[in-house]
């Protein structure tokens, strides 16, 4: 019987699934910080981060009530994180993010907007998926992970059987998991492993639907790239049944 952690089981053989732990290979650091944004990650970073350990209690997370709970893995700059924090201010949301330099770009966005809504993770967002409650997200978005193009590599692509399995069960029924990507085979290897998880439909309105952003879409930093390099996006969005 296929399992989620039986990497054996999937259609690519052996090497093609991303193991449970050490699930981030990206860089931490890139150019050096500006004073501004070292004292952010000093000073802010501390009061906005998640506990380091132990399961997580959502919307204890937050000073104040919210109605629901989005999960953002691999903001990056954090462009679509806090456009819709902004926008839901009802909502809190957990971005997951372990490149310090986006970190510290998000933090002055927090800092100059005075948005209260967030609550971050500077490292492996798949060891949070197992340390939250079963569905106590509302929506997830993974927005233009890395990509790992050569087939050696694609094992470390974020989507696999497991974390699909692990954001099956703390995205609560109904909710979403929104995913994009600019390499078509990223997004069909998303689509194969959606196919055959128990736990979400993809939702696609039209034949073309994977080519429309969504609604109120705000394009990231990655995507302006894709675009000036040639490269389309696709739009997935997975509900959870
Ligand atoms: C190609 S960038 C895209 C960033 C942003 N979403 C955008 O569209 O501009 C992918 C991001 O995912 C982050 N990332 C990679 N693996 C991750 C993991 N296991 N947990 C959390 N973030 C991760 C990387 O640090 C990187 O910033």
């Amino acid at each position: 019987m296929m399992t989620p952690d039986d990497p054996s089981a999937t259609a690519e053989g052996p090497e093609a699934e991303s193991p449970w732990s050490n699930t981030f290979y990206g860089r931490r650091k890139g150019k050096r910080l500006r004073d501004r944004q070292a004292e952010l990650i000093a000073d802010l970073l501390p009061r906005l981060r998640l506990p380091e350990s132990g399961p997580l209690d959502p919307p204890a997370l937050f000073d104040t009530p919210v109605d629901d709970i989005w999960l953002e893995i691999g903001f990056g700059g954090g462009e679509h994180l806090i456009a819709q924090a902004q926008a839901y201010r009802n909502v809190g949301i957990i971005g997951c993010e372990p490149f310090i330099n986006g970190m510290a770009k998000l933090l002055s966005h927090v800092d100059e907007a005075g948005i209260g809504n967030v609550r971050l993770h500077d490292a492996d967002a798949v060891p949070v998926l197992g340390r939250l409650p079963d569905a106590s997200i509302g929506h997830a978005f993974i927005l233009y992970p890395d990509p790992w193009p050569k087939r050696r590599h694609r094992r470390r692509r974020i989507i696999s059987d497991a974390t699909l399995a692990q954001l099956g069960r703390v995205i609560r029924p109904g909710g979403l998991l929104r995913f994009a990507t600019d390499i078509d085979d990223y997004a069909a290897w998303t689509l194969a492993r959606i196919g055959r998880s128990s736990d979400f439909i993809w939702q696609a309105a039209c034949a073309d639907d994977w080519r429309k952003p969504w609604d109120g879409w705000i394009s990231t930093r990655y995507e302006q790239k894709a675009f000036r390099e040639g490269r389309k996006p696709s739009y997935i969005t997975a509900i959870r049944r």
